[in-house]
């Protein structure tokens, strides 16, 4: 089984939006991930909502939403209206996660758990049935071209455990630092989707660079 992957367009040149969600459309990307941040949960701001809508206009692959945002339940609907397939909220600005994760499934959309690297994956037990995809996080959420967080290895493997013994089917996604050099650890530790973003687009051939990570196989 292969890797689904899900570019970060957070790395994008925003003056040609329109030309890299056509490059990752032409690509064998599997999700455009989006990463949006209120500078209050983290400390910078990405882009909003019109943006994301400019987004979905052109894009062809679904949109993987990722919300760095306080108080998430209150955008939920205008993030699905603007065309987000998977809402990610993170574990840490949720005070009813229960509340929020059926709050995005009722919209129609994939309900996304994101965890900063100091979660403990333990505190997602009681609701990982109830979770589509756990995004991990692998840096410290905020900025893109991060490094790697070597922890996350035996944090994907010790989730994959949970999953399997609750009999759930949740996806489990990495997010930050993403390169070609920890991929296929991160697959064996049982990785599903790798969000990736500095590496494929300061790469001298994105589409070429998404191909590659989309072929790492199991060894
Ligand atoms: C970090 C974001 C990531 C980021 C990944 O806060 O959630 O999605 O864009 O970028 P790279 O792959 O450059 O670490
Ligand atoms: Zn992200």
């Amino acid at each position: 089984m292969s890797l689904l992957i899900a570019p970060s367009i957070l790395a994008a040149d925003f003056a040609n939006l329109q030309k890299e969600v056509e490059m990752l459309n032409s690509s064998q990307a599997d999700f455009i991930h989006v990463d949006i941040m209120d500078g209050v949960f983290v400390p910078n701001i990405s882009f909003g909502i019109p943006v994301m809508e400019a987004i979905h206009r052109h894009a062809k692959k679904p949109l993987d939403v990722h919300l760095m945002i306080v108080e998430p339940d209150r955008y939920l609907e205008a993030f699905r209206n603007a065309g987000a397939q998977i809402i990610s909220v993170h574990f840490e600005a949720c005070n009813h996660l229960h509340r929020t994760i059926q709050g995005i499934k009722s919209l129609g959309a994939k309900a996304g758990v994101a965890i900063n690297p100091h979660t403990p994956i333990d505190f997602l037990k009681e609701v990982i049935q109830d979770i589509d995809v756990v995004c991990m996080m692998s840096v410290n959420p905020g900025f893109g071209g991060q490094k790697f967080i070597e922890n996350t290895y035996d944090k994907v493997a010790r989730l994959k455990e949970l999953i399997l013994s609750k009999g759930a089917s949740t996806k489990i996604e990495i997010d930050g630092g993403v390169n070609l050099g920890n991929a296929p650890k991160l697959l064996m530790a049982g990785a599903d989707i790798l969000v990736a973003g500095s590496f494929v687009f300061n790469s001298p051939d994105p589409v070429a660079t998404i191909s590659e990570l989309k072929s790492i196989r199991m060894v």
